[in-house]
């Protein structure tokens, strides 16, 4: 079943990305899956980029339900040349792309203590978080950089906060994407680009229902989370599109931390 973040968020529903267009990372599933369809029931025609085809397919069928135009790319958005086609076919059947909401990521709840860490793990970790993150904003960057601006929200982590243990190869590449959020600001602020961040803490998806529905963990989440449970996705939506709208004008390089209170106890 496919969650719409209106309905299942309750949202005040506006129109502020009418006759916008954005494309959306990771947009098969979870939190981009909610990501789309927030931004296309606000109006904006919504590009769904995901290495599922099917997934991303769904995706942009439910956020057609909303009358916006939508395409689904099959797409790894850690290799540049696809992701520099992804954007080709956008501009040419959506139009110049203004928001880009860089999603793609996880970290398939994969724990391995420091020491039995590998080469592999490390870079398979990096490149999923990192590099996709990079190589989104590089493309999109550029693109939007030519056609006069836009703005860029990267999906980051708690986890790019703080720590927990046996996760030092995502916990790293998130860390690493919350520089990057600041570093592509300052460089793109001069072209109209602004890049913010979020930061969510443990959600409920696709990608964490196995390790979130464990019963020690699910406990572990209650009694730790400030706010005594995880998040759904939808609730991440919010923010991220707070920060792509023009009533976040003047927020550059920020990260906001959408966690249930994680990472200030
Ligand atoms: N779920 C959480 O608890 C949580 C917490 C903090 C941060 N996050 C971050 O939120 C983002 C989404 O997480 P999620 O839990 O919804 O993940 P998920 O695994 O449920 O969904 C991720 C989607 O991204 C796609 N994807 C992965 N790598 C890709 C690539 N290189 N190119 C294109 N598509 C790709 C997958 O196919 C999938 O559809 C990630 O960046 C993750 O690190 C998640």
């Amino acid at each position: 079943m496919i969650l719409h973040p209106v309905v299942e968020g309750e949202h005040t529903m506006s129109r502020r990305f009418e006759d916008k267009v954005a494309v959306v990372t990771g947009a098969g599933g979870g939190i981009g899956r909610a990501l789309a369809l927030g931004i296309a029931a606000e109006g904006a025609a919504v590009a769904c980029l995901d290495i599922s085809a099917d997934d991303a397919a769904t995706t942009a069928a439910a956020a057609r339900d909303f009358g916006v135009g939508a395409v689904a790319q099959t797409c790894d958005v850690a290799v540049e040349s696809e992701l520099v086609a992804a954007v080709e076919r956008v501009d040419r059947e959506l139009g110049p792309i203004d928001v880009l909401l860089a999603n793609a990521g996880g970290s398939r709840s994969e724990s391995v203590p420091f020491l039995e860490l590998t080469m592999d793990r490390w870079q398979t970790m990096v490149d999923r978080n990192l590099t996709s993150a990079f190589v989104s904003c590089l493309v999109v960057g550029r693109h939007m950089a030519e056609h006069g601006g836009g703005a860029i929200v990267v999906v980051s982590s708690q986890l790019g906060e703080v720590v927990r243990k046996h996760m030092a190869h995502y916990c790293a590449a998130k860390g690493g994407v919350k520089q990057l959020i600041r570093a592509a600001a300052v460089d793109l602020i001069g072209h109209g680009i602004r890049v913010n961040g979020i930061a969510p803490g443990p959600t409920m998806t696709p990608g964490t229902r196995e390790l979130f529905e464990r019963p020690e963990v699910a406990e572990a989440n209650r009694r730790f989370i400030p706010l005594g449970r995880i998040a759904e996705s939808h609730e991440l939506v919010g923010g991220a599109l707070y920060l792509a709208s023009e009533a976040a004008a003047f927020a550059v390089g920020t990260t906001l931390v959408i966690d249930g209170g994680y990472t200030i106890v």
